[in-house]
C-alpha cells in the first residue's frame, strides 16, 4: 500500500446498523469502522487517481485504514453519488422461506479478511465488505429493471448463474423486470433483449454454453450507458473475465459521470481459475471433474500399445491450474506442463529425454499440457504471431500438436524406440458442459451476492468468496493483475512428486521463493495472490 496522500479525500459509506438506515457521512464512518479498531478514528484513503480505460480519470478507490494495520477496500455506492436516496425495508423480511433464519443479515459492518495467515505482530491486513442481504434496500421492488449479459468465452456454470439471479431477484426481492441482453456487450446496442422470468430459466442451468449468447469486444462504453438509459434499466450484471470486469468498471465510471441510479456488479468468470483475491473461480472444478474423462482415455489408449504415449491438452492460457488440479486428481499422469514452469525439450534434464527414461521404465505414459505452455519454444521455432483475439488476448500456438510432432520427429530421428503416440484435444468439450453439482452451489451463492450487493445500492463491484466468504471486492482488484500457480509453493511440489517429472525450475525461482520465505515485517500489499484461498489452498499440508 502506498503512503496516505497530504490531503486523504473522505469518502462517505453507507452504514446500517440495528435496523435503522444512517445516512451516509463521514461520522457513520468513523462509528461503523471504530467498533472493529479499539475505538480510534480510522483514516480514509484516497489512491492516486487511476485513469479510466477510455482516458477519462476514474474515481479513486475507497480505502478506509483502521488500527492495527487495518485496511479496508470498499466498494462504491449509489450515496457517494446520489443526494439522499430514499431507502425501503428489506422485502426478505417478509420471505416465508427465510422466516427461521436466525439473522436475516449480514452485519453492516462486517468484513472479510484477505490474509487469514497471520503472525503475532501481523498487522490485520486488506479487507473487503461481505456479501449479504442488507436490513434496507435503495430500489422498491417494482421500481427494479434488471438487465444481465454474458461475455467472453464459454464456461459451465453461465446458465446457472443467471438461473439464480432471475430467480434470486424473482423470489426474494419481488422483481419482476429482467431481461438477458443477447451476444455480449455488443447486444446492448446491437441485438434484441429476452425477457428472463424463473419459468424461462428454469432449467437452464442443466445445459452447458449461456442462453444469452456471448461474444468477445464489442465493448462501447458510450453506446452500452445509453442503451441502460433509454431501456430504463437500474441493474446491470455482467459476468465475464478480467477483460469483461474491465469493461463492467468503465461501465460503472461512465454511469456515475452521468449521475444514474444503475447498480452495476459483475460476477467474475473463467474456467482457467486465472482470477486473483477471489478463492476460485466458477466452473474450473467442473473443468477439473471433465478432464479426468479425456486423462482416463488417454492412459487407456497408451497402455494397450508398446510404448504408449497420450497427449492431453487443456485449458489455461496464462494460467496452469486446470492442468495442474485435473494432473493432482488422476495420477495417471506423468508430466504436467503449464505455462509458468518454462520446460526445454533437448539436452540433460530435457522432456524428451524423461519421456525416454518413463517409457523404459513403464512402457507408456501420459502428458497433460496447458494451452499456454511452452509458447516461447514453439514461438522460436516457428518464428510467428503476434496476434491478438478481440479480448486482447493474444492468440496461441497449438502446443499440443506442436508437442506431439516433436515427440513423434523426436523418436523417428534417433530410431531407439517406436513409439506410438495419441493427441487429445478435449478443451471446448470440457468448456462447454453443464457446471456439476458443487459449481451449481457456487453459482448459486456468487448470484445472490451480486443482487443483495446491487439491492443494498452497493455498484461498481464485482463479487467472490476470499477465504470461504463471500465478498463485495472493487473492480480493479480483480482486474489489475492474473493468478498464476506459484511454482514454488508446496501445491507444485505435490505435483512433482506425484508425477517424478524434473522439475524444469532454475536457480532463479529457487533463490527468489527462499527471499520470500523471510519473515515479513508488514503484510504485502498482495497478499493472497500467490494462493487461491482457503478451497484451494497452495500451502496447508
Ligand atoms: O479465457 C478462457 C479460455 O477458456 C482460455 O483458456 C482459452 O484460451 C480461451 O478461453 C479460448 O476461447 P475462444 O476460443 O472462445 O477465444
Amino acid at each position: 500500500m502506498g503512503s496516505l496522500p497530504d490531503a486523504p479525500i473522505v469518502h462517505s459509506i453507507p452504514v446500517e446498523s440495528s435496523g435503522r438506515h444512517r445516512k451516509p457521512n463521514h461520522l457513520n464512518l468513523r462509528t461503523s469502522l471504530s467498533s472493529a479498531s479499539n475505538g480510534s478514528v480510522p483514516r480514509v484513503r484516497s489512491d492516486s487517481r487511476r485513469m479510466g480505460s477510455e482516458g477519462k480519470t476514474a474515481p479513486p478507490p475507497k480505502v478506509v485504514c483502521g488500527d492495527a494495520g487495518y485496511v479496508l477496500e470498499d466498494v462504491p455506492h449509489l450515496a457517494d453519488y446520489l443526494p439522499d436516496p430514499p431507502t425501503y425495508p428489506n422485502p426478505l423480511q417478509n420471505n416465508p422461506a427465510y422466516s427461521v433464519v436466525k439473522q436475516y443479515f449480514v452485519n453492516a459492518d462486517d468484513t472479510v479478511a484477505q490474509k487469514i495467515v497471520v503472525h503475532k505482530d501481523s498487522p490485520r491486513g486488506t479487507h473487503f465488505r461481505r456479501a449479504g442481504p442488507r436490513q434496507r434496500v435503495y430500489f422498491e421492488s417494482d421500481e427494479v429493471h434488471a438487465c444481465i449479459v454474458t461475455c467472453g468465452g464459454l464456461c459451465p456454470g453461465l446458465n446457472t448463474v443467471i438461473r439464480e439471479i432471475v430467480c434470486g431477484l424473482y423470489d426474494m426481492y419481488g422483481v419482476r423486470k429482467i431481461i438477458g441482453i443477447d451476444g455480449g456487450y455488443k447486444g446492448f446496442y446491437s441485438c434484441n433483449t429476452v425477457d428472463l422470468t424463473p419459468k424461462s430459466v428454469n432449467d437452464i442451468h442443466k445445459r452447458g454454453g449461456t442462453i444469452l449468447g456471448t461474444s468477445r469486444g464489442g465493448h462501447d462504453t458510450s453506446k452500452i450507458v445509453d442503451s441502460i438509459e433509454d431501456r430504463g434499466v437500474n441493474q446491470v450484471y455482467i459476468i465475464g473475465g478480467d477483460g469483461t470486469q474491465k469493461g463492467a468498471s468503465v461501465i460503472f465510471e461512465e454511469i456515475q459521470r452521468r449521475g444514474l441510479k444503475v447498480a452495476v456488479a459483475g460476477i467474475p468468470k473463467t474456467i482457467d481459475n486465472d482470477i486473483v483475491v477471489i478463492d476460485k473461480s466458477f466452473g474450473f472444478d467442473t473443468a477439473v471433474e471433465e478432464a479426468q474423462r479425456a486423462i482416463n482415455a488417454a492412459h487407456v489408449e497408451a497402455e494397450s500399445v508398446e510404448n504408449g504415449i497420450g497427449v492431453v491438452k487443456l485449458m489455461g492460457r496464462n494460467s496452469g491450474f486446470i492442468a495442474m488440479y485435473a494432473t493432482l486428481a488422476s495420477r495417471d499422469v506423468d508430466c504436467c506442463l503449464i505455462p509458468e514452469s518454462p520446460f526445454h525439450l533437448e539436452g540433460k534434464g530435457g522432456l524428451l529425454a524423461f519421456i525416454e527414461r518413463r517409457l523404459k521404465e513403464n512402457g507408456h505414459m501420459v502428458i497433460v499440457v496447458a494451452e499456454g505452455a511452452g509458447q516461447e519454444l514453439i514461438t522460436e521455432s516457428m518464428r510467428s504471431m503476434e496476434h491478438q483475439d478481440a479480448s486482447g488476448n493474444k492468440l496461441l500456438l497449438d502446443v499440443g500438436l506442436w508437442l506431439s510432432h516433436n515427440i513423434k520427429d523426436h523418436f523417428a530421428r534417433n530410431q531407439k524406440m517406436t513409439i506410438n503416440l495419441k493427441y487429445i484435444d478435449p478443451t471446448y468439450m470440457i468448456r462447454a458442459v453443464p457446471s456439476n453439482a458443487s459449481d451449481n452451489v457456487y453459482c448459486t451463492l456468487l448470484a445472490h451476492s451480486a443482487l443483495h450487493g446491487t439491492m443494498a445500492g452497493y455498484t461498481g463491484f464485482t463479487v467472490g468468496p476470499v477465504n470461504g466468504r463471500h465478498a463485495y471486492i472493487p473492480f480493479h482488484r480483480i482486474t489489475e493483475k492474473q493468478n498464476k500457480v506459484v511454482i514454488t509453493d508446496r501445491m507444485w511440489a505435490r505435483l512433482l512428486s506425484s508425477t517424478n517429472q524434473p522439475s524444469f525450475i532454475n536457480q532463479k525461482d529457487i533463490e527468489d521463493a527462499k527471499k520470500e520465505d523471510e519473515p515479513p515485517t508488514q503484510l504485502l500489499d498482495e497478499e493472497n495472490s500467490h494462493g487461491v484461498g482457503i478451497h484451494l489452498d497452495t500451502s496447508a499440508n
